[in-house]
C-alpha cells in the first residue's frame, strides 16, 4: 500500500518513463500510460483529492471541472449528471484493487455519479467493434494534440447509454456501415489500412457511408484536432473519455456527429462534463 500524494503520482509517472528531464512538465498517469483493464470513474462536488493509501497497482488521475462544454442535440442529461467539480479516474488490472482504492478515496463533497468501467483484451465496445484505433500515439502527437505547454490537458467525460438490442438486430453488414469499419478485424470499409474518405465504388458511391461514424468523427470532416479517446465499457454502454489540448476538438467533432452520425441512433448521452487535468508539480 502506498500513500497517494502528488509526489507519489510523480514517482509513478517517472517509473514509467513518461517524464522528461528537469524542467519538463510532468503529466499525470492514466492518460499516456497503457490503458488498464478496469476503472472506477466518479464525478464529485469537491475541491481536492484527499491524501489516502491505495495499492501501487492502481493509477489515479484527477481533474477540476471547467465550463465551455455545451449541451448537444439529443443529450438526455439530468442536472446532477451535468458538470461537476472533481473528476476521479482510478484504473488497474485487478478489479479488487480498483474497488478498494475507490472505497478509500472519499473526496470531501457530494458524489454526483460513479460507474465501474472495463475493457476486454480485444478492446471491443458494447456493440462488438474495436475502439481506440485512430488516436495520437507518438510523443510528438501527444505534444501536438493532447498536452498543453504546462503539461496539463482537458478531459471530456460522457456516459453514453447504448441500445445494444436495436444495434444487435441489424445485419453485420448494416452494423459495419454504421461504423465504417469491419466487425471482425476493424479494417476500414474503404479498404487499405487507414480510413480513406474519398474511396468510391464503381457506381460512384462512397465506400465509407456518408453517415458512418468514422466519417462524421474524422478530423478532416469535423475540422478538429485528433483527440485521445480512452473510453471504458460499463454495464449500460460506453464511458466515453477523451483527452485533448483544446475543448473545441471534442465540441466540433460532437457537433458534426449530431448532424448525421448513424451511431447516435444507438447511443444516448446521460452524463456530460469537462475537466482540466493539471500537471504534477
Ligand atoms: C457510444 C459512443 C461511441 C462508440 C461506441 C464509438 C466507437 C468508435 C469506433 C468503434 C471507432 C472506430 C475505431 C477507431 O478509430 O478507434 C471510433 C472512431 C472514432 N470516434 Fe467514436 N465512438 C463513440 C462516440 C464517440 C464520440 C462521442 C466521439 C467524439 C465526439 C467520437 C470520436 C471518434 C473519433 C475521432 C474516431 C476516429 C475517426 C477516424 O479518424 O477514423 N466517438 N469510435
Amino acid at each position: 500500500m502506498v500513500r497517494i500524494s502528488r509526489r507519489h503520482l510523480l514517482c509513478g509517472a517517472a517509473a514509467l518513463g513518461l517524464l522528461g528531464g528537469c524542467g519538463s512538465p510532468r503529466h499525470q498517469p492514466g492518460i499516456a500510460t497503457p490503458q488498464q483493464l478496469h476503472a472506477d470513474i466518479s464525478v464529485w462536488d469537491a475541491d481536492a483529492l484527499p491524501s489516502v493509501q491505495v495499492s501501487s497497482s492502481v493509477t489515479v488521475t484527477y481533474g477540476h471541472g471547467i465550463d465551455g462544454l455545451p449541451e448537444f442535440p439529443g443529450d438526455e442529461v439530468r442536472p446532477q449528471d451535468l458538470g461537476g467539480k472533481l473528476f476521479l479516474q482510478l484504473c488497474g488490472d485487478d478489479p479488487a484493487a480498483v474497488r478498494d482504492a475507490a472505497s478509500r478515496i472519499r473526496p470531501d463533497g457530494r458524489l454526483r455519479w460513479r460507474e465501474q468501467g472495463f475493457c476486454n483484451a480485444e478492446r471491443t465496445n458494447g456493440l462488438g467493434f474495436r475502439d481506440g484505433i485512430v488516436v495520437p500515439k507518438t510523443p510528438q502527437e501527444f505534444d501536438d494534440e493532447v498536452w498543453l505547454p504546462d503539461g496539463s490537458t482537458i478531459a471530456v467525460v460522457r456516459r453514453m447509454k447504448l441500445d445494444v438490442g436495436a444495434f444487435g438486430a441489424l445485419s453485420t453488414n448494416a452494423q459495419e456501415r454504421v461504423f465504417g469499419r469491419r466487425k471482425h478485424d476493424a479494417s476500414p470499409l474503404s479498404g487499405g489500412v487507414e480510413v480513406d474518405l474519398s474511396a468510391k465504388t464503381a457506381d460512384g458511391e462512397y465506400l465509407i457511408p456518408v453517415d458512418a461514424h468514422v466519417r462524421r468523427a474524422h478530423p478532416l470532416t469535423a475540422g478538429a484536432g485528433l483527440m485521445l479517446r480512452r473510453s471504458y465499457n460499463y454495464a449500460e454502454g460506453l464511458l466515453f473519455i477523451s483527452y485533448q489540448r483544446e475543448l473545441k476538438s471534442f465540441v466540433n467533432t460532437m457537433y458534426r456527429m449530431t448532424e448525421g452520425d448513424a451511431l447516435l441512433r444507438y447511443a444516448t448521452t446521460t452524463s456530460s462534463a469537462a475537466f482540466r487535468i493539471p500537471a504534477l508539480d
